[in-house]
């Protein structure tokens, strides 16, 4: 037996204001679109925006649905759409924020395990680092430089593209 480590970096901000300018104002506009987020249920209203390759950016945020499942997470709006529109553009960072209508957050919201593994989905594709911005309403930013760092262990395409089973 042995034991392996396995660790990331996170870049910690004391503020956003601290942040370099692009990402401060990428992450200004997922603290616009989280408001418009659609969260009868948990009234947790998430922001993505992602910054393409190509300078375009795309924001989205969570939509839930009465039947619970079939909402979907601010991330993989975001990204769907993104990927949808570009289809051959990789995704060079996003930023994710969170409002909490119930209990200020003052910690960097933390995507879910599903949206990470669709955000990795697309730094494979492209193989290319996605950088994810990480805040919460106050307090410190997280700057992260790859979804990788986010998911360690993940499943890829490798498992499945094994050219020596191909028929
Ligand atoms: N949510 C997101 O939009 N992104 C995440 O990474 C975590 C959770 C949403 C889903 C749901 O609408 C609400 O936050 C509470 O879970």
């Amino acid at each position: 037996m042995k034991i392996i480590t396995l660790s990331s970096e996170v870049q910690v901000y004391e503020r956003a204001e601290e942040l370099p300018e692009e990402l401060a104002t990428l992450l200004k506009k997922a603290k616009e679109v989280a408001l418009s987020a659609y969260s009868p249920y948990s009234h947790f209203k998430v922001g993505a925006a992602i910054m393409l390759n190509n300078g375009a950016v795309v924001t989205g945020n969570n939509q839930e649905n009465a039947a619970y499942p079939s909402g979907l997470c601010a991330e993989r709006t975001a990204a769907f759409y993104a990927s949808s529109q570009y289809p051959q553009v990789p995704f060079t960072r996003i930023a994710i924020t969170a409002v909490n209508s119930e209990k200020e957050l003052s910690q960097p919201v933390s995507p879910c395990g599903n949206c990470r593994q669709a955000l990795l989905e697309y730094e494979q594709k492209f193989n290319q680092n996605i950088e994810v911005i990480l805040s919460g309403q106050t307090g410190e930013v997280f700057v992260i430089k790859s979804i990788k760092d986010l998911l360690p262990c993940s499943f890829t395409a490798d498992f499945l593209l094994n050219n020596d089973v191909c028929p």
